[in-house]
């Protein structure tokens, strides 16, 4: 076998920066340091016991062959119940499609909208995979660069600025990684209202949804039946690992979805979904609701202490787990910077780069899924590092 015989794709294709800076901060704690970790994009949490319960029952009740590839009806129900009762959204459990997280739903959506040399608009900062994802289907990514004018985020204006006649549609995230900031609703209702006039698809990726800390939040499905939303079983839910979430869609692209999910994915893990059905019993979400108050008071916590540190934080980030910190007063370099804080005093952040070019340099990305006085410690170092 010969290097030449990978792909290109595989050439061209960048990993996770923070990566390799996990693997040093790991590196360091097998000698012994002790590391400080808000580097990683996932809740401390394991998922809750009620899930787990129900996970190990559907293994002892031999729940593990294939399922529809659209998902197991009973789970598909499940979620239409909970648009009901949580947003009071009647939304069709057949609109309903069961994905392998959101990573599977965002691969579903762009396979079904995407012709090669279409092109999607999407952000800059942003999650790092959709701009791979488009061009998996050979889309081209348009990643506009969004700052504190429009909350991080992409607004009607900036569609009608960056779109073209290859345009096929927009993805939105709200709350967005890595800002934590959301679109509002009647700016989504001006988005989707360009979009539409313009003939292309609205994406919005919803899977922060549950982890809003200022008001309940909404669905861009109040907005629109047309609307493409993808959701998942790892945030809110604490489902990481069990790869599971949804995506919804208009009734006319379901069989054509059905037909990808069946060559890309076959089926998603049937033990998996099977203990996504207790996610909405109400002793869960009484779990998960304490957990969104804790992550509440981690962001009222490091908010004001970062910005005390020097770091611009320009918009107050109202969900997710991210705050998205210019540093362009501290440092010129956020990449070394990175390095530099792990090795001087053990703390791991994510370096802007992860998120696209648009000014990388001055930005890093804090995770607040560590306690409130482990990141005290977190702050105490930083300022001794920043006071050297
Ligand atoms: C904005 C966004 N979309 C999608 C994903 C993929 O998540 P999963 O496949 O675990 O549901 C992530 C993961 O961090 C994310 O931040």
């Amino acid at each position: 076998m010969k290097e030449s015989q990978i792909s290109r794709r595989c050439k061209t294709i960048v990993p996770f920066y923070v990566m390799d800076l996990l693997a040093r901060a790991k590196a360091l704690e097998a000698e012994g340091r002790s590391i400080i970790h808000m580097e990683v994009g996932e809740p401390d949490f394991v998922t809750p016991p009620p899930v787990i319960e129900a996970g190990k029952q559907a293994l002892d009740s031999g729940r593990t062959g294939y399922t529809p590839a659209t998902g197991i009806p009973e789970l598909r129900h499940a979620v239409a119940e909970y648009y009901q009762t949580r947003y009071n959204i009647s939304v069709p459990a057949s609109r309903i499609i069961i994905t392998p997280g959101a990573s599977g739903a965002l691969q579903l959506i762009l396979a079904a909208l995407i012709n090669p040399g279409d092109e999607l608009l999407l952000t800059d900062p942003g999650y790092p995979c959709n701009k791979n994802f488009v061009e998996f289907f050979s889309g081209v990514p348009v990643a506009v660069s969004v700052g504190p004018d429009s909350e991080y985020q992409l607004n009607s204006a900036m569609l009608e600025q960056h779109w073209s006649e290859r345009t096929c549609g927009a993805l939105v995230a709200t709350p967005s990684n890595p800002t934590g900031t959301i679109v509002p609703k009647v700016e989504m209702a001006a988005i989707h209202e360009t979009v539409t006039r313009r003939g292309g698809s609205l994406i919005v990726d919803e899977i922060y949804q549950g982890l809003i800390y200022d008001n309940p939040g909404y669905s861009a499905l109040e907005i629109s039946d047309e609307v493409m939303v993808i959701n998942s079983f790892s945030k809110y839910f604490g489902m990481t690992g069990w790869r599971l979430g949804w995506l919804v869609v208009p009734e006319q692209f379901v069989d054509s979805i059905d037909c990808l999910a069946q060559n890309i994915f076959l089926s998603c893990s049937a033990p998996a979904q099977y203990a996504a059905l207790a996610s909405f019993r109400p002793e869960n979400i009484e779990i998960l609701e304490a957990r969104r108050q804790e992550f509440k008071a981690r962001r009222d916590f490091l908010l004001p202490a970062l910005r005390e540190l020097g770091f611009d934080i320009p918009v107050s980030p109202q969900g997710a787990f991210y705050l998205y910190a210019n540093c362009a007063n501290l440092t010129d370099d956020s990449f070394a910077f990175c390095y530099e804080l792990l090795e001087a005093e053990g703390v791991a952040v994510t370096p802007g780069k992860d998120f696209g070019v648009n000014e990388p340099e001055h930005h890093l990305r804090f995770a607040y899924t560590t306690r409130i006085e482990v990141m005290e410690e977190a702050v105490n170092r930083i300022r001794r590092f920043l006071s050297r």
